[in-house]
């Protein structure tokens, strides 16, 4: 158990700055998520915490204690990367207590360390095959075993999963969420997969070119994102995006669309918009409703004209893509009262979700 304090971290590369300046503070047994595009500094971030690159500036602590200058094996860190870096010539039982042998621990300690890694990872039976024998999943949990054989006050993850195809990252991603809970520890983990970040967080932090964006819960950072870049980059399908203005509506401000489209605004605490303001309007696909019975649920005046183009059915529900005014739009339907494409309809708008941000700052103006 720690908590983990980055204060003011900066890194750069020769001339290169790929982390501008960094605050972040993590509690006991968080499972804080780095999340960001290529390159936006995740893994270099990960690696400073590690010790395995050094802090151009600030500071950073593991629990009570500064560690920039401790080497990596005394920080009480363990670390899994994407690749699972495992002794192919070596036992199950053997790579998971490598470290432990190696800092020659007495070997009834040993047995039992890895006797209790291998029963949370339902590894039992297999301590005697070696890499080779094992599938991708059961060697991702032999390189997890070997973090947990360490009693880490901190793990950090990078991209633990996307070397596993799509069905074996689902269930590895509820392992980790369960081993969380069993072992209770301080998780960082790193990815590019907003879906894992969701699953997984207590709190995600979204960066871009070494910049955080947003600290929150996944319901948080889903629900109010602060600016364009979150707003898009969490939530898939994409948020939509439309190009608006403010005009003032007969009941309150209202957001014209162009071509003859306006929506009221519902009232909301703490918006800061005014007649005459450009705006770039976010409505998420699930808000864009385009079966007639859930939009019957909706007011008359949150209704557009739209043209269908294509329809996508994942299954229960169906994604609907929508030509509205000039817009291109995606909506999504129920796949049984799915709508047909080249067909004109009434689209529902979920105003409650509406999104404003300002074009210029890409800030969340309401
Ligand atoms: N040793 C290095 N020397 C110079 N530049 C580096 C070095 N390591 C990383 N970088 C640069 O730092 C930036 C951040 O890299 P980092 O590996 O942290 O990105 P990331 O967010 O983990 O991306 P990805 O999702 O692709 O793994 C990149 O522009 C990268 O090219
Ligand atoms: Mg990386």
């Amino acid at each position: 158990m720690a908590t983990v304090s980055l204060r003011k971290v900066v890194k750069r590369f020769g001339p290169l700055t790929v982390i501008p300046e960094l605050d972040l503070e993590i509690a006991h047994n968080e499972f804080v998520v780095l999340v960001g595009p290529s390159g936006c500094g995740k893994s270099t971030t990960l690696r400073m915490i590690a010790g395995l690159e050094d802090a151009t500036g600030g500071e950073i602590r593991i629990g009570d204690r500064v560690v920039n200058n401790v080497e990596p094996k005394y920080r009480n860190i363990a670390m899994v990367f994407q690749n699972y870096a495992l002794y192919p010539h070596m036992t199950v039982a053997r790579n998971i207590s490598f470290g432990l042998r190696a800092a020659k621990l007495p070997k009834a300690e040993i047995d039992k360390k890895v006797r209790e890694a291998a029963e949370i990872l339902g590894l039992e039976d297999l301590l005697e095959r070696r890499p080779a024998e094992l599938s991708g999943g059961q060697r991702q949990r032999v390189a997890m075993g070997r973090a947990i054989v360490r009693d880490p006050q901190v793990f950090l993850f990078d991209e633990p999963l996307s070397n596993l195809d799509a069905k074996l990252r689902a269930s590895m991603r509820v392992e980790i969420k369960r081993l969380h809970q069993k072992v209770r520890t301080t998780v960082i983990y790193v990815t590019h997969d907003q879906v894992e970040a969701m699953t997984l967080a207590d709190r995600i932090v979204i960066m871009k070119q070494g910049v955080i964006q947003q600290i929150g819960s996944p319901l948080e950072v889903f629900q109010k994102p602060h600016n364009l870049f979150v707003a898009t980059f969490i939530g898939s399908p994409a948020m939509n995006l439309l190009e608006g203005e403010i005009v003032a509506g007969g009941d309150g401000p209202a957001l014209a669309l162009g071509e003859g489209m306006v929506v009221p605004i519902p009232d909301r605490p703490g918006g800061r918009i005014e007649v005459g303001q450009k705006v770039t309007a976010g409505l998420r696909p699930e808000h864009l409703v385009a079966d007639l019975e859930t939009m019957s649920t909706l007011p008359d005046p949150w209704h557009l004209d739209a043209t269908v183009t294509v329809t996508e059915p994942l299954g229960s529900e169906a994604l609907v893509m929508l030509s509205l005014g000039g817009h291109e739009v995606t909506g999504k339907a129920n796949s049984a009262a799915m709508p047909e494409p080249g067909h004109p309809m009434r689209l529902g708008l979920d105003l409650r979700h509406l999104h404003l941000f300002d074009p210029e700052t890409e800030r969340a103006i309401y």
